[in-house]
C-alpha cells in the first residue's frame, strides 16, 4: 500500500487517534458509558474512539467482528483495527502460568501449549497477544514473577522463544514485555524504580527480550519503572539507543496501560504535553489508555517541539505493523466463531493442560509418602486452596473458577470409590488469624487414612499490584498444618503458589511437598495423577525458594565476594564472612531442584579437551543413570564458571539443559557442547566478550550440584 500517500492525506486529529490503543469496553457498547464513567478521566471524544488504531481486551469473536465493522464502517480512511489482548497462559483453556511453564525444562512444551493459546486466542478476534512477559526477576516478593520464566537469563530466553514460536504457529503475533528490568524494581515492590548498571542491564535482563525479538515477537511494550531515573517510555538508552539502533528493531512498540501519561506521577514530565513529547521522541507508536496524544500532539506541532515528521514515523509504523499482519486485506483476521466455539475448552485442549500440569509440578520434598495408594477408602482434602478454582491463576482473563477442575475435584474424580471428606480449616487470606476451623481439620485427618493438604497462596495473591512484603504462610495455615500432622502419620502436601514461598516450617513439618503453583484448567487431575502415581513429576525449580523473605532478592548465580563463607549452609556461625547472622547464605531450595519417583545419578563427567579456542568447541560429557524403579524424566543442568574476570563473576551460569526421560537401570551419556560465545560478557573495557583464562564446568541435577571440571579458554 502507499502509506505516504495515505498519512499525507490524514489530519493530524486522525493521527492522533491511529497512535492510540483503548480498551474494548469503550467501543463495543454504543453508548460508551465508560468515558463518562470509570474511564472518565481519559477526556476523550467519540471521534477520538471511532478513529482509534487499536483496541485491546475483547470479549470474543463476535464482539471482535462488531468493533472492526463499525469502526471501518465510520472511518474515512478505511485503516483496521489492530486487537491485542493479555493472553498470558491460555485464553479459554488455561494452562499453568508461566513461572509453572519454566519449570518443566521443556521448550517443545511452552511452544505446544502456546501454539494452543493462540489456536483458542486467534479464532476469538485476538492478533496480538500482549505475551511473553520475559522480566526476569530474582526477588519473589514481586507479584509478576508468576509470569515470567524465572531468575534465570538462559531459561528465560529459552521460554520467551518457545513462546513466541507457539503464538505465532497458532497464527497471532507477540508483544514481547515489558521492556525493561521491570523485574528488578526495588524491594519487590511493583512499578518500584530500578537502579542498574549497565553489565547487569546487558547480561542478565537485556537477553531475553531480544531472544522474543530474534524469535519473530513483532511488537514490544515498554515498562512502567523508571531506570537509572528515566521511565521507559521516555529512555532514549533503552527505546533508541538499544532497541532501534543496536537491535535494529522495526517493529510496534506499545506503551503499558497510561503509562505515557503516567510519566506525569513519575515527575518525568510536567504535563501532558511533556508526556507526549518524550513518548514520541522514545517512539513509542501506540499509546495505551491514555489520552496525551490525542490531547498534545497539536500544540506541540504548534510550539515546534516535534515535528510533523516524527508524528508520521509513528503512524507510518502503525500502518506497516497492520500490514505485516494482514488486516488491510482481512480486516478479521482469524476471527472465527465457529472454530472458536469448538476448540475453547475442548477434550484435547483440556488434554494439553492437563499433561503441561503434570510436567510442570515440582516435588519439593518427599519422605516416601509419594506415590500416595489408591486403594485408600477414607482420604482427607484439607485447606483453603483445596477446592478453589482460582487454582487456575491470575492473568486467565477468559478463564473461568467454574470451568476449573479444583484440587479436591481432581482426587475424587480419580478416586471415585473413596470416601472423601474435605475442610477449609482455615481462611487463604494472608492476614487471616482465624483459627476457629482448625479442629475440625484435625478431627477430619483423625479419621482418614491419607491426608492431603492444600497450602499455599491463592491465585489472586500473585501477578500485577500482588506484591508482598512476607513470603511466609500465614500463622494460621502453618497452625493447621501441625493440627494436621498430630493427628496423622503422613501428611502430602500440595503447595499452591506462584512464586516462592518462604516454607521452612512446612519442610520440616510435612512429609512431602508438591508444588503445583497455580496450574490452569485442568490442575486437579495432574495433581491427582501426580500423587497417585500415574505420572511422575519432572518440573524443577526457575526460582529460587527462600529460607525466609528476608534473603529476598536472591539467586544460584550468585557473585563471588572477598569473603565468601567456608560453608555457606552453615554461615551463621561465620563471622565476618558474606552472611546473615540468623540464616544460612543458602536458600531452602535451590534453583534446579526437582525430585521424582525414581532416582537419578551423573557419573563419568569429563570435557573433551582442556583448552577451548576463540571459533572451537568442546563437549562437556557425563553419563545420566536412572537408580530407581520408576521410568522418569530428568533435567541435567550445564552450568559454567569464570574464574577471573575483569569484572566479577557470578559462582555459576546455567548455559544449557536436557531433559531426559530414562527407564529404569538405563543409563545414557549426554553431550553439552560448549564455544566461545557462551563464554561473553559485559567486560570493563572491551563491550561484550569472553576473557581468555581458567573456566569451570559442573554438570548437575540442581545448581547446588556437579563435580567440577575445567578448560582454559586461549586467544
Ligand atoms: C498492564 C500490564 O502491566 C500489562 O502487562 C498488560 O499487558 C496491560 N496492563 C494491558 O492489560
Amino acid at each position: 500500500m502507499d502509506f505516504d500517500k495515505l498519512i499525507a492525506s490524514m489530519t493530524l486529529r486522525q493521527k492522533a487517534a491511529q497512535l492510540t490503543q483503548f480498551g474494548a469496553q469503550l467501543l463495543d457498547d454504543p453508548d460508551h458509558p465508560d468515558i463518562t464513567g470509570a474511564a472518565g478521566y481519559l477526556d476523550v471524544t467519540e471521534d477520538d474512539l471511532r478513529l482509534c488504531g487499536s483496541v485491546f481486551n475483547t470479549s470474543g469473536p463476535e464482539a471482535r467482528i462488531h468493533i472492526q465493522d463499525a469502526h471501518l464502517a465510520g472511518d474515512p480512511n478505511k485503516i483496521p483495527l489492530v486487537f491485542m489482548q493479555d493472553v498470558i497462559h491460555g485464553l479459554r483453556t488455561i494452562y499453568p502460568i508461566p513461572l509453572a511453564m519454566a519449570a518443566s525444562f521443556d521448550p517443545a512444551l511452552v511452544e505446544e501449549l502456546a501454539h494452543m493459546a493462540a489456536d483458542e486466542a486467534s479464532a476469538a478476534g485476538v492478533d496480538v497477544a500482549f505475551s511473553p512477559m520475559v522480566d526476569m526477576s530474582r526477588d519473589a516478593r514481586w507479584g509478576r514473577v508468576m509470569e515470567g520464566g524465572g531468575e534465570d537469563v538462559h531459561l528465560n530466553c529459552v521460554m520467551a522463544a518457545a513462546q513466541v514460536k507457539g503464538y505465532a504457529a497458532g497464527g497471532m503475533d507477540s508483544c514481547v514485555k515489558h521492556y525493561a528490568c521491570y523485574g528488578a524494581g526495588e524491594a519487590g515492590r511493583d512499578y518500584n524504580t530500578v537502579d542498574m548498571s549497565e553489565a547487569r542491564l546487558r547480561e542478565h535482563y537485556l537477553p531475553a527480550y531480544k531472544a522474543a525479538l530474534d524469535a519473530g515477537a513483532g511488537s514490544i511494550m515498554p515498562s512502567f519503572n523508571s531506570m537509572n531515573g528515566v521511565p521507559s517510555i521516555a529512555n532514549k538508552l533503552l527505546m533508541n539507543k538499544i532497541l532501534r539502533d543496536e537491535w535494529q528493531f522495526d517493529g510496534l512498540v506499545v506503551s503499558d496501560y497510561g503509562a505515557v501519561a503516567e510519566l506525569i506521577n513519575h515527575g518525568a514530565a510536567a504535563d501532558e504535553a511533556d508526556a507526549a513529547q518524550l513518548a514520541i521522541e522514545a517512539g513509542c507508536d501506540l499509546e495505551m489508555m491514555s489520552p496525551c496524544y490525542v490531547h498534545a500532539l497539536e500544540k506541540l506541532l504548534e510550539e515546534g517541539r516535534i515535528t510533523m515528521a516524527q508524528i508520521d514515523a509513528r503512524v507510518l509504523a502503525v500502518l506497516r505493523y497492520k500490514e505485516k499482519l494482514g488486516l488491510f486485506e482481512n480486516p478479521h483476521g482469524r476471527t472465527d466463531a465457529r472454530k472458536y466455539a469448538e476448540v475453547c475448552l475442548s477434550p484435547a485442549h483440556r488434554e494439553k493442560a492437563r499433561r503441561a500440569a503434570e510436567q510442570t509440578a515440582v516435588l519439593l520434598k518427599n519422605d516416601g509418602v509419594l506415590p500416595l495408594s489408591d486403594k485408600a477408602k477414607k482420604i482427607a482434602v484439607i485447606g483453603p486452596f483445596a477446592d478453589d478454582g482460582m487454582s487456575m491463576g491470575f492473568w486467565a482473563l477468559n478463564g473461568k473458577t467454574e470451568e476449573t477442575v479444583t484440587m479436591l475435584q481432581g482426587i475424587r474424580d480419580r478416586l471415585p470409590d473413596a470416601e472423601i471428606r474435605t475442610c477449609a480449616g482455615c481462611s487463604g487470606d494472608l492476614q487471616t488469624s482465624d483459627l476457629s476451623g482448625i479442629a475440625e481439620a484435625a478431627e477430619m485427618a483423625a479419621w482418614a487414612d491419607q491426608v492431603i493438604l492444600v497450602l499455599g497462596e491463592s491465585g489472586n495473591h500473585t501477578g500485577e499490584g500482588q506484591s508482598r512484603a512476607k513470603l511466609e504462610l500465614s500463622e494460621a495455615q502453618m497452625a493447621l498444618l501441625r493440627a494436621v500432622n498430630a493427628k496423622c502419620a503422613k501428611t502430602a502436601v500440595l503447595l499452591m503458589c506462584g512464586r516462592p514461598l518462604a516454607i521452612p516450617d512446612m519442610d520440616r513439618e510435612a512429609h512431602a511437598i508438591l508444588c503445583m503453583w497455580q496450574p490452569g484448567t485442568e490442575g486437579g487431575h495432574a495433581a491427582a495423577r501426580l500423587l497417585y502415581g500415574d505420572v511422575c513429576p519432572c518440573g524443577h525449580l526457575p526460582m529460587t525458594f527462600p529460607h525466609t523473605t528476608g534473603q529476598e532478592p536472591i539467586s544460584y548465580d550468585m557473585y563471588a565476594t572477598g569473603r565468601m563463607p567456608a560453608d555457606p549452609f552453615h554461615s551463621e556461625n561465620q563471622p565476618y564472612s558474606s552472611r546473615w547472622m540468623d540464616t544460612p547464605v543458602m536458600p531452602l531450595y535451590p534453583f534446579g531442584h526437582g525430585l521424582t519417583y525414581t532416582t537419578f545419578e551423573l557419573k563419568d563427567a569429563k570435557l573433551s579437551a582442556d583448552t577451548l579456542t576463540a571459533n572451537g568447541k568442546l563437549d562437556a560429557v557425563v553419563t545420566l543413570c536412572n537408580t530407581g524403579s520408576r521410568e522418569a524424566a530428568a533435567v541435567v543442568q550445564l552450568y559454567i564458571r569464570d574464574c577471573v574476570g575483569s569484572m566479577v563473576r557470578p559462582l555459576r551460569e546455567l548455559k544449557d539443559f536436557q531433559k531426559i526421560t530414562l527407564a529404569p537401570g538405563e543409563e545414557t551419556v549426554l553431550h553439552f557442547p560448549i564455544t566461545e560465545p557462551m563464554l561473553r560478557f559485559q567486560t570493563l573495557t572491551e563491550g561484550y566478550a569472553s576473557e581468555p583464562g581458567k573456566f569451570e564446568v559442573m554438570m548437575a541435577l540442581d545448581a547446588w550440584g556437579g563435580d567440577k571440571l575445567s578448560f582454559t579458554l586461549t586467544k
